[in-house]
């Protein structure tokens, strides 16, 4: 069967894309962020994973206010990046796990999961961001992937207690997967930011420091959080970190959070990373 070898939480600020295009990343104001994720990129390059499935939400690029699924995923054989207005970024074609894909859609239905299924989809910064942060930019992804998109752009965003949920399916998918490929679970987004209304720039670095020293050894007061908490606790945006919650259903009971890392700010975001690995059963 396949196996999750570690789960990996990282923020997914488009400016961190810009200042790798920009050559910036060695800068005083960029260095300390990269300088952060060097031993994760370590991890990634040591474990090889088969698969990388990310959990993302798109920014209005792929889907639009008019049509917004709450919950999507991928099964397509190849993933383009999204031009987000800045024109085409140097970034390879990411290339999808289409079988474990389909098979994961099936699972999801199975367990009363009803996603969107898309055969066609170009991926922005949610996606493109977390990748190049753990696997650098390669000429062509090590690793082929699975999008799974959720809906934290426009309310209603799904509770804190379904992405939990849909944790424990995608773990069910991967141990009913019958070859003896290798999976990291990527949950993407925050950590604190809102871009918008009264409390723009807004930025809560105590709740961000407490996620990343919790969530690998206890998530349980995530899951009791209301939709509501996380955008009071971490801004309208960073309720983005909901989706870090699919990652950490997937894992088990016990995991060791084996590294991690918090910078804020870039651009107006708090950024943080985990990388964790499972202990016990
Ligand atoms: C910004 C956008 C994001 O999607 C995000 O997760 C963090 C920051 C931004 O535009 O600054
Ligand atoms: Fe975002």
């Amino acid at each position: 069967m396949a196996r999750i070898i570690g789960g990996l939480g990282t923020s997914h600020v488009p400016s961190i894309a810009a200042a790798i295009d920009k050559g910036l990343a060695d800068t005083p104001d960029w260095k300390p962020l990269f300088d952060g994720y060097i031993p994760a990129k370590q991890w990634v390059a040591d474990h090889k994973p088969d698969i990388a499935v990310v959990i993302f939400n798109d920014h209005g690029n792929a889907f639009f206010l008019d049509k917004i699924p709450t919950l999507a995923v991928g099964v397509a054989d190849r993933y383009r990046p999204t031009d987000e207005g800045w024109g085409p970024r140097p970034v390879p074609d990411f290339i999808g796990a289409q079988d474990f894909s389909w098979h994961l859609v099936d699972t999801m239905v199975a367990d009363h999961f009803d996603p969107l299924v898309c055969m066609e989809l170009d991926v922005d910064h949610g996606l493109q961001v977390p990748m190049e942060l753990f696997f650098g930019r390669p000429e062509a992804w090590p690793t082929k992937i699975v999008p799974i998109l959720v809906n934290t752009i426009q309310y209603p965003i799904p509770t804190p207690q379904r992405m939990w949920q849909l944790g424990q399916t995608l773990r069910r998918a991967i141990e009913s997967w019958d070859t003896d490929e290798t999976v990291a679970i990527l949950g993407t987004g925050g950590l604190s930011h809102q871009l918008q209304g009264s409390r723009a720039g807004f930025i809560n670095a105590a709740a961000d420091q407490a996620w990343l020293a919790d969530i690998g050894p206890n998530p349980q007061k995530y899951r009791d959080m209301t939709r509501e908490d996380f955008v009071e606790t971490f801004g309208s945006e960073g309720a983005e970190l909901i989706m870090w919650l699919v990652m950490r259903a997937a894992m088990n009971d016990t995991v060791r959070t084996v590294h991690s890392h918090y910078y804020s700010p870039a651009s107006m975001t708090g950024t943080g990373m985990v990388v964790l690995e499972n202990e016990g059963g």
